[in-house]
């Protein structure tokens, strides 16, 4: 049968409010808007995201965004079959207001709701550019989570490492606070690396011969903190951008062959497809370290195309879709989840004294 399904989606779980509207015909899935509006230029003051701004920012924009959204697609408004919104994890009070604005429109366009886990989103964010079949293994990488899982179906995951402190996304942030890149500035680390010296320091590698895949990045804040006073002019700030790349380089790779083996130890595996998502995943050195890595152990790689790493509501519209097909709708009394985790069974390992 050859039907149309449009799905809008919504996403302001932290710093961009963002609406989307993709389509599939045929089994091709297509973007027909995607708009993210971000709030670096509010937040970039405090060094850190304040929850009360952005939620003003999402209120005041968010009606914008959508009618942008929808004049751009080019679709009317009775073309779309369902709303998803992102319910969780996030702010409470930034994710409250997606969550009410596209429960208002489920009802007035008298279409489903359909409530999103943010990171299910980056998780399937690969299969706008790549065929993604389940099952894969999956590395989330992005400003609050770090996370390997064993994605096994729509909604069904396993969480075989985490890290134990701060997100990947948080080390770049917080080093490049260290030597004075404005927030977020994990891109701009990338870019002063290319410049620098990446053997200059010697920075840790936290629990890196033990703990599985389970990863630690706030070792290396304190160890940078400590030669701070080492870095006198921008060529000592190129070389400490590259040393710090160049760590969480080797971290990574280390800890995805591990991951590579557990994933593949519990189950057989026919196919063996390793994702790599979050706004982390636009690193380019990451990215061609973990294609090389994946190649040399026949591991097909796969990534969202680096527009769609960072925050959007294109991945959350997908997420929308595919539970769409399976009628996974839900009440519109659904809350908000600041918390939601996506293996819910996983154990809370975080702070001093975790055991791995
Ligand atoms: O997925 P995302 O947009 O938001 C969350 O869900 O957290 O990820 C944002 C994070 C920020 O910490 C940002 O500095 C980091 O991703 N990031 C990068 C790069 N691009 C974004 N980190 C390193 N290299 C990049 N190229
Ligand atoms: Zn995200």
């Amino acid at each position: 049968m050859n039907k149309k399904i449009t799905i809008l989606g919504i996403e302001s779980s932290c710093d961009e409010t963002a609406v989307s509207i993709i389509q599939e015909e045929n089994g091709k899935i297509r973007i027909l808007s995607n708009i993210v509006s971000s709030q670096f230029d509010i937040h970039k003051e405090f060094g850190g995201v304040v929850p009360e701004l952005a939620a003003r920012a999402h209120v005041e924009k968010i009606d914008l965004i959508a009618e942008k959204s929808i004049s751009e697609s080019g679709i009317n408004l009775d073309d779309i079959d369902a709303i998803a919104t992102t319910a969780g994890p996030g702010l409470v009070v930034c994710l409250t207001i997606g969550l009410n604005f596209g429960k208002t429109l489920a009802a007035s366009l008298n279409v489903p709701f359909i409530a999103v886990n943010h990171l299910e989103g980056h998780a399937l964010s690969p299969k706008f550019n790549a065929s993604l079949n389940f099952p894969y293994l999956l590395l989330l990488i992005s400003g609050g989570h770090t996370q390997y899982l064993s994605v096994e179906d729509l909604g069904i995951y396993k969480r075989l490492g985490t890290t134990i402190d701060d997100a990947l996304g948080e080390a770049f942030d917080k080093t490049a606070k260290i030597i004075n890149i404005e927030f977020p500035g994990g891109p701009k680390i990338e870019k002063f690396a290319r410049k620098g010296n990446e053997n200059r320091f010697n920075l840790p590698k936290p629990i890196f011969k033990r703990g599985g895949c389970n990863l630690s990045f706030a070792g290396l804040k304190t160890a940078i903190l400590r030669i701070r006073s080492d870095i006198k002019n921008e060529q000592d700030r190129f070389d400490l951008a590259a040393s710090f790349q160049k760590t969480i380089e080797e971290i990574l790779c280390e800890k995805t062959k591990k991951a590579f083996e557990i994933y593949l130890n519990e189950k057989n595996r026919l196919k063996k497809t390793f994702v790599v998502a979050g706004g982390v995943a636009a690193n380019k050195g990451i990215r061609n370290k973990l294609i090389k890595l994946s190649q040399e152990n026949n591991f097909e790689c796969l990534f969202p195309s680096a527009d769609l790493c960072s925050d959007n509501a294109a991945m959350i519209a997908l997420v929308g879709l595919e539970k769409f097909k399976k009628k996974l709708f839900n009440q519109l009394n659904f809350k908000v989840n600041p918390r939601w985790q996506l293996d819910e069974t996983a154990k809370f390992l975080k702070g001093a004294g975790v055991k791995l």
